[in-house]
């Protein structure tokens, strides 16, 4: 037995290294160095700290955060703030992420620690990080609506950036590797190996977060270097926010004809730093440099969606509120305010049917995209199922 856990590990702990640079920081050959050193590798020594339920954040100085870890940003000075006007969105402000604004010192961010737990959960994993691009593995399914059928060859302007406000639920899932999410997405590459993306929203996903709870995220991948992650799993993310620690679970969700917790979301391509700024509950987070991109100087594709994946043989999770959209968004999980633009500053809003088409691949789901709603809601979509046995 004890066998087989060192061998997976080991297995586990080699693939690590293909794909995630704050490890390979480490040198190769060191990787029996243990989990303690490398953990005092990855959290970085705090100013301040303080201990919230069951986790602890730690105020580390912006200037020398995880990201600085990837060697293509040791040059890299940072942006504090993007060049461009962040859209202010209404969500219904029930949702409370992150610690007191003031609570971490001028000059740093606040960093959940990481601790033994997630390291082996996250070398267990490693191997999934780009995964999140194969739209075709068995057990994964969607439910959104696209932005894909732009004439690109027209006007010659690319999508920069994408907004909603999207409803949480905490839906429970059978098993760890089960996940079930709601994101918006921008994404460029013609095929499936030279796929860049980039994706916030939330996520039910124990395997990754640790538990069951329902976690806001934000994830890259770069397929055709093998490279991405979620949250700060792998260097790559600056953060410039003072008071959102990534990776702590939102709280407080919807439910079924009651509460509506709901989240705003948005991500913009900088027109003067390239960087891809990653925007929450009208905060800016912060960004991924371009640099760390093979291919997203701008998107191709793009959207809404809601998102499940399951293991072989096991039936899918529920989606967004785990019922069909029936029109009610007090019972369905909406995406509202939905809007995007081009790299040409032109904001694309209403979202025709022009350049964009609802995406459903089976009967588990479904997605309701309703146009024009109201002054509150603006664009809408409901969208989600019950899941089941719903096919590869
Ligand atoms: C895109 O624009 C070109 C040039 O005007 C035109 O020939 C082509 O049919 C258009 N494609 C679509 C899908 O509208
Ligand atoms: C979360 O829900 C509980 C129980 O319904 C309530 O007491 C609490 O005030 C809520 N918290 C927030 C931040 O809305
Ligand atoms: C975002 O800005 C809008 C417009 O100013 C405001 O109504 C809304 O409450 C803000 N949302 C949050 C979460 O602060």
């Amino acid at each position: 037995m004890m066998i087989i856990v060192f061998l997976c590990l080991y297995l586990a702990i080699n693939n690590y290294y293909t794909v995630d640079g704050r490890i390979t920081s480490i040198s190769q050959n060191q990787e029996d160095l243990d989990l303690e050193t490398q953990l005092k590798l990855i959290n970085k020594p705090p100013l301040k700290s303080i201990q919230v339920d069951g986790y602890i954040v730690d105020c580390i100085d912006i200037n020398k955060q995880p990201a600085f870890d990837n060697p293509l940003l040791k040059n890299h000075k940072i942006q504090l703030k993007p060049s461009f006007e962040v859209t202010s969105m209404k969500s219904t402000g029930l949702l409370s992420i992150g610690i007191e604004e003031d609570f971490c010192p001028e000059g740093t961010i606040p960093i959940r620690r990481t601790t033994k737990d997630d390291l082996i959960r996250a070398k267990q994993l490693s191997h999934t990080n780009a995964d999140i691009l194969n739209k075709d593995i068995p057990g994964r399914h969607y439910a959104g609506l696209n932005l894909y059928k732009l004439n690109l060859s027209v006007d010659g302007s690319r999508y920069a950036g994408i907004r909603g406000v999207i409803a949480v639920y905490n839906l429970q899932v059978q098993n760890p590797d089960q996940i079930t999410s709601a994101y918006i997405y921008l994404q460029n590459g013609k095929s499936v190996n030279d796929k860049n993306v980039i994706m916030t929203g939330w996520e039910v996903h124990p395997s990754v977060f640790g538990d069951g709870q329902t976690y806001f995220f934000t994830r890259w991948a770069d397929k055709s270097q093998n490279k991405g992650c979620t949250n700060l799993i792998c260097p790559g993310f600056i953060q410039t926010d003072k008071s959102i620690p990534l990776g702590t679970p939102v709280g407080n969700a919807s439910t079924y004809d009651g509460e509506q917790y709901d989240m705003s979301v948005q991500i913009s391509h900088d027109p003067e730093t390239k960087n891809w700024w990653v925007i929450l509950q009208n905060k800016t987070l912060g960004y991924y440099p371009e640099i760390l991109f093979s291919n997203l100087a701008f998107a191709n594709v793009g959207g809404w969606t809601g998102m499940t994946s399951t293991p072989r043989g096991i039936p899918s999770p529920p989606m967004g509120s785990g019922h069909f959209p029936a029109n009610n968004l007090k019972r369905a999980c909406y995406i509202i305010q939905m809007g995007f633009h081009l790299d040409t500053g032109e904001d694309l809003v209403p979202i025709k049917y022009e350049y964009a088409g609802p995406s459903i691949d089976s009967d588990c789901y479904e997605v309701d995209y309703e146009g024009y709603n109201d002054e509150v809601q603006q664009y809408a979509m409901l969208f989600g199922g019950p899941g089941g046995n719903c096919g590869e």
